[in-house]
């Protein structure tokens, strides 16, 4: 972890950055992934999100929320009037595909941090949405997403949503009534920004 905030710290810029993940040797999980899974949007965008990490779509087309699970999270920023290509950026905790999708081991989360940190100081948004439990993990330390989501928390210095992971609104659709509620609650934000 010394070692990542190192080359984290050391990145000027989000090119930089990339480039310090691309020769980061210390996370074993890039052995198994295909493709570096570093952003996608806008840099510089208001509302940034910050998912967990790559599946095999992302993983194959070396882009963050191109499977299911993304095309949902299209949609729900299509109802909050907002659009990847135009104002929105998007990231996840971890850059490489972990093998068969299992859940990232804390240790990885924890060696991951500092480029996380680093990528939001970079990105500088004005307003985060922090996707799932492992995200809370990573940026808030914490898990529970069932009782986190739909309050405002604060994540280095900025305004953070924690919301429900689409990957899990497709498993349970009756979840997307917390979902809308707490877009709203973005779109309200960031009118306001
Ligand atoms: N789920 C995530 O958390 N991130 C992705 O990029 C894809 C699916």
């Amino acid at each position: 972890v010394v070692e990542a905030r190192k080359a984290a710290q050391g990145a000027a810029d989000l090119a930089a950055l990339r480039q310090a993940l691309a020769d980061f040797p210390h996370c074993d999980l890039r052995h198994g992934a295909r493709n570096l899974v570093f952003s996608d949007g806008v840099a510089g965008a208001p509302l940034m999100i910050v998912g967990e990490a790559p599946g095999r779509d992302e993983d194959r087309q070396g882009k963050p929320f191109v499977g299911r699970a993304g095309q949902l999270l299209d949609r729900m920023l299509a109802a909050i009037a907002r659009d990847r290509a135009r104002d929105v950026y998007i990231t996840n905790v971890l850059p490489w595909r972990p093998p068969q999708n299992r859940d990232p081991r804390p240790d990885e989360i924890a060696m991951m941090q500092p480029f996380l940190q680093r990528h939001i100081e970079l990105a500088a948004p004005k307003l985060l949405i922090v996707m799932g439990n492992i995200s809370c993990q990573a940026l808030l330390g914490r898990r529970g997403i069932t009782r986190l989501r739909g309050n405002w928390e604060e994540v280095q210095g900025l305004p953070a949503m924690p919301m429900f992971h689409p990957a899990y609104l497709l498993r349970t659709p009756s979840a997307k009534r917390e979902a809308w509620a707490d877009l709203l609650q973005i779109r309200a934000k960031l009118e306001k920004t």
